[in-house]
């Protein structure tokens, strides 16, 4: 028996020598130490022994089997560590290689242009107020004095959910939801999502706004013109021209639009401006006391003014875009150069 130990000893370690790598290891693991291998084989031959032979017998087969164990051990480390310096210098891994870059991503230009103006209104002392994209009729028209027959409601323009809710056609109507919840004085500005019957070039059925109400004390037609040049010479820059034009809005009077001295020449006149050297850019006007009268508030006490503007179109006189659509096309090759 002994005998037939050391040749198995010496068996394996010869096939061992020969291994090319792990799997060849474990080949030899379950041939010469496997519950069906040689040296099971040879434990069989135990019960042949007679019983003074058998402890001594007993002991060599475990010494052989520890040995070969840590013998199996060594090798399969071996061989896997030379797999991995083989798989490198083969350049299998180019371990230098730098990684994949994350594609990170960023705000879209009209939420960058909301957060701009919203920026310069709250160091104005504005605070940023929000109503519902979904609104009732009374809201988005009669609260703000634009009466039955005024052609804003036709359906040309509106859409109708059902016959006293809209989907909101500017962001107007919550200058009457703050006013009904809070007595004056009051700065807010509120942007967000408006929508129109309306596609084409410079039309989507839905784009941008952001509204703006001040109500207080002894408030004037000055005070407005300080605030809304403030803003743009702060959102384009503080040399540009501003203009303030008489208009008509049905919820401001006397009302206004403003112009700002055209990006593209300057002021000098071109295809843009269609030769005026001016692009409107906002409607405002004083609070027409008929809207105080749906919020209870006193005419008599005090006066405010309004004012709104379209965010896309800002936007694209500030980054000299000429086609609306591209932001809502969701086109990585616009989008990237933000
Ligand atoms: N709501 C108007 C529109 O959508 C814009 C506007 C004009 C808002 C004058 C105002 C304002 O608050 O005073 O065209």
């Amino acid at each position: 028996m002994r005998q037939q130990l050391d040749d198995l000893l010496s068996a394996a370690s010869e096939r061992l020598a020969a291994a090319r790598n792990v799997a060849d290891v474990e080949d030899l693991r379950v041939e010469f130490l496997g519950r069906k291998g040689k040296l099971t084989g040879i434990l069989k031959g135990l019960g042949r022994l007679s019983p003074a032979e058998r402890p001594l017998a007993g002991k060599l087969t475990n010494e052989v089997k520890e040995t070969l164990t840590g013998k199996f051990d060594e090798y399969r480390q071996r061989l896997a560590t030379a797999s991995r310096a083989a798989d490198l210098a083969a350049g299998a891994v180019d371990v230098t290689l730098p990684g994949r870059r994350a594609f990170g991503g960023h705000t879209h230009p009209v939420t960058t242009v909301i957060g701009d103006i919203t920026d310069i209104f709250v160091r104005l002392g504005f605070a940023v107020a929000r109503g519902p994209e979904v609104e009732l009729d009374y809201y988005n028209f009669e609260a703000l004095n634009i009466p039955a027959d005024h052609p804003a409601r036709q359906m040309q323009d509106t859409f109708y959910i059902a016959d006293d809710v809209v989907l909101r056609t500017h962001t107007s109507p919550v200058q009457v939801r703050v006013m009904e919840k809070q007595p004056p004085p009051v700065a807010v500005i509120v942007p967000g999502k408006v929508y129109r019957c309306d596609s084409d070039l410079t039309h989507t059925p839905m784009f941008h706004q952001v509204e703006g109400l001040l109500v207080d004390d002894n408030v004037t037609f000055a005070d407005l013109k300080g605030v809304l040049s403030t803003f743009l010479h702060e959102f384009f820059s503080p040399e540009i021209g501003v203009r303030f034009r008489p208009s008509y809005f049905p919820f401001t009077e006397p009302s206004a639009e403003v112009d700002i001295a055209c990006v593209i020449c300057g002021g000098r006149g071109c295809r843009v401006c269609s030769e005026t050297g001016w692009l409107e850019v906002l409607g405002c006007g004083m609070v027409d006391p008929a809207v105080y009268g749906f919020v209870g508030y006193d005419p008599e006490k005090v006066t405010g003014f309004a004012f709104g503007m379209g965010v896309e179109r800002l936007a694209m006189l500030r980054y000299g875009i000429d086609d609306l659509r591209l932001f809502f096309a969701n086109d990585l090759r616009f989008l990237e150069q933000f």
